[in-house]
């Protein structure tokens, strides 16, 4: 694997694999992999011939009282990682190199960040999408991929690169969990272990809601029931929202009738920290 820093060096590294038809399969990450992560980059290694990983601690996404300062910040596991599934580049640039000084550009979708994270957390997809766009014209990759994990976040990105033209496939990851349901995120470090059992709450209470919309509930029957699920198995979580929404528009839905597919999202804070899960019906 070769570890490049800087934008001239991955643009030149790239022109020469492109220049040998060499197609290009690139996964952004945050760093802290874990098997959610490396099950990405073995999709694109499946792909495409060359897997480009980046890991960047994107600034412009935290907001001033998130946790950009305390983010788990693991290099040198990470190129372990990295290495083992034979990647064979990882980017890891410096925020001058995403942001040199004058940068003065950001990207912002509008309805489709109305609600939920975009509500929670403004300014949010704003920093992801400018960032993603920035890095997709570094690597010009032909498939882009990313965890269904963050469905909001994925919902963006489709959003993005069909309304800015991008030529890159966008392909979805499935969530990888825990044996008892939890999501794999690189947030789950921080729960203690009180918080840790309260947190599969969320899994739990999703595939619970899937199960009553099986039994033909309707959806405020079926939220209200996901809502008592969830307190009754995290006494001490704080649910911020539970709802079911369209996958492509993240726009919340009432009933199933006339809607296509459909994701049951959850967010709650679990101790000190907030945790985000969803599963599509
Ligand atoms: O999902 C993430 O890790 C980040 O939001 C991403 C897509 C790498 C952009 O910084």
């Amino acid at each position: 694997m070769r570890t490049i820093t800087t934008v001239t060096e991955l643009r030149h590294a790239l022109a020469l694999q492109r220049e040998q038809g060499k197609s290009i399969g690139f996964v952004p990450t945050m760093g802290a992999l874990h098997e959610g992560h490396l099950s990405l980059v073995r999709m694109s290694k499946q792909h495409t011939d060359v897997t480009v990983v980046s890991i960047f601690v994107n600034p412009t996404q935290f907001g001033p009282s998130e946790d950009f300062e305390k983010y788990p910040r693991t290099m040198e596991a990470d190129a372990s990682l990295l290495v083992e599934e034979e990647v064979e580049f990882l980017f890891a640039p410096s925020v001058q190199q995403i942001y040199p000084a004058a940068h003065d550009t950001r990207i912002h979708l509008d309805a489709i960040t109305n609600l939920y994270e975009g509500a929670r957390r403004p300014g949010h997809f704003d920093g992801v999408a400018t960032v993603v766009s920035i890095l997709f014209n570094i690597v010009q990759p032909q498939a882009g991929y990313f965890g269904q994990k963050d469905a909001q976040q994925l919902a963006v990105i489709r959003k993005l690169v069909a309304d800015l033209a991008f030529p890159i496939e966008i392909i979805a990851g499935s969530t990888i969990r825990e044996k008892d349901g939890l999501a794999l995120s690189s947030r789950n470090r921080y729960l203690n272990a009180d918080d840790r059992k309260e947190a599969v709450a969320l899994s739990k209470t999703l595939f619970f809601m899937r199960d009553s919309l099986r039994d033909r509930q309707d959806v405020a029957s079926a939220k209200a029931a996901g809502t008592h699920e969830f307190h009754r198995i995290a006494p001490n979580g704080l649910l911020d929202y539970l709802d079911i929404v369209n996958s492509e528009t993240f726009q919340p839905i009432s009933s199933f009738e006339s809607t296509g597919l459909c994701t049951i999202i959850i967010a709650a804070n679990i101790g000190a920290t907030r945790l985000i899960d969803n599963i599509p019906i």
